[in-house]
């Protein structure tokens, strides 16, 4: 008994969940996601898994990217970055509908399925279908040598190494490394992303991890917004961009572990629909870190405050405005719009692990949730 508590906790690096322990490697499974890939001395970017299909992606009509859960959000965060950096339309499809709709996909397309298992059925039914169609797929996956990693044409795997916990956390950020890196080369061969550009983006893509490393020293200053808000029934997250998905994502991470009811929305949909609920009783998480869509965001919280909602706002270190506005301000460091997902998901992950482990929950293990789901 004494033997398998130990075995246990030296699993767990001292950390009491497999939760937090993958939470804090992120610094070092984004840098292992990067590696080989990123040479910034040398000033260039190699992913072996593309290089066969170059041509392939340089004419591509559309990308169509296909998960489930989690690695949906990473699909999102893609579709923003394709799209800005490379120009190639890209659709995001959950797999579990994309399989039984009829979708119209030819040999012109290219289908990138993601999954931190490489075993989801539905992902990999997905597949199947555009195969059969004449895609050509290409995955990204965490497990090596995984039914999808066996069933794509090429792929790129993400290195985040075993991911334990039910709620995905460090896979997300590898997901997202991963997808970023491919969007930089790809737009650079289409030459929709400039030789200046390019090497912006690869200085600051090279300092995320140091920054993901920064971020985590809010552990406890997010305890301490987690013992305020953990008896709440509900939650609303909102973003806008780059943060809408890391809004989805952030209120899955809060329902999964936590049981607490969360939406995410992008923050200018509020007005169509949440913004009803908000009263004096509902905590209101906004990613509003400095971009383009900033002031916006802004006006998005003055909205909420009208309203007396409670807001909880994750912003770039050093912003004067949104703490005059905010109950709780979380301040992460300033980053490429571009890769802000990378830095401002981390303090989403640890609110909902703190709230889930202040509420009893088993954090490792939430109830009526698999690891991987290979069933339908
Ligand atoms: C399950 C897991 C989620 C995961 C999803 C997709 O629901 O609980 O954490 O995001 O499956 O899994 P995959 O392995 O395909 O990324």
């Amino acid at each position: 008994q004494h033997l398998e508590m130990e075995l246990d906790s030296i699993e767990k690096g001292g950390y009491e969940h497999f939760m937090l322990k993958e939470i804090f490697e992120q610094p070092r499974s984004i840098l292992d996601s990067m590696r080989g890939r990123l040479e910034l001395e040398a000033g260039h970017l190699n992913m072996g898994g593309i290089r066969a299909y170059e041509r392939k992606f340089m004419n591509a009509d559309r990308i169509v990217i296909v998960a489930c859960g989690t690695s949906w959000h990473a699909g999102l965060v893609a579709e923003y970055l394709l799209e800005d950096l490379a120009r190639i339309p890209v659709e995001v499809e959950y797999a579990s509908e994309f399989r039984y709709r009829n979708p119209v996909i030819t040999e012109r397309d290219i289908v990138i399925a993601i999954s931190q298992s490489g075993e989801t059925a539905d992902t990999l039914a997905a597949i199947e279908l555009a195969k059969s169609k004449g895609a050509t797929i290409f995955g990204i996956c965490n497990v090596v040598g995984s039914s999808i990693a066996r069933a794509t044409d090429a792929g790129a795997y993400t290195h985040a190494g075993p991911e334990i916990g039910v709620a995905s956390t460090k896979a997300f950020t590898a997901q997202v490394t991963v997808l970023t890196i491919l969007a930089m080369i790809v737009g650079h061969k289409r030459g929709t992303l400039s030789d200046t550009r390019l090497r912006e983006l690869m200085v600051e893509l090279n300092s995320i991890p140091a920054k993901v490393e920064k971020a985590l020293l809010l552990n406890d200053e997010i305890e301490v917004i987690a013992e305020t808000f953990k008896d709440v029934p509900n939650f609303l997250y909102l973003g806008r961009g780059y943060n809408f998905p890391v809004a989805l994502e952030g209120a899955l991470k809060l329902k999964e572990i936590s049981y607490i009811h969360a939406e995410g929305y992008p923050a200018a949909e509020m007005k169509h629909g949440p913004i009803a609920l908000i009263d004096e009783n509902m905590p209101v998480v906004v990613i509003a870190t400095k971009d383009s869509s900033y002031e916006k965001v802004v006006s998005n919280i003055q909205e909420v405050k009208a309203r007396k909602g409670r807001i909880i706002a994750v912003v770039t270190e050093g912003d004067t405005v949104i703490p005059q506005m905010a109950e709780f301000v979380i301040e992460v460091p300033a980053t490429s719009e571009v890769l802000v997902p990378l830095v401002s998901v981390v303090p989403l992950q640890l609110l909902s692990y703190h709230i889930a482990v202040l509420r009893g929950c088993n954090v490792d293990q939430p109830r009526n949730l698999a690891k991987s789901v290979t069933v339908e």
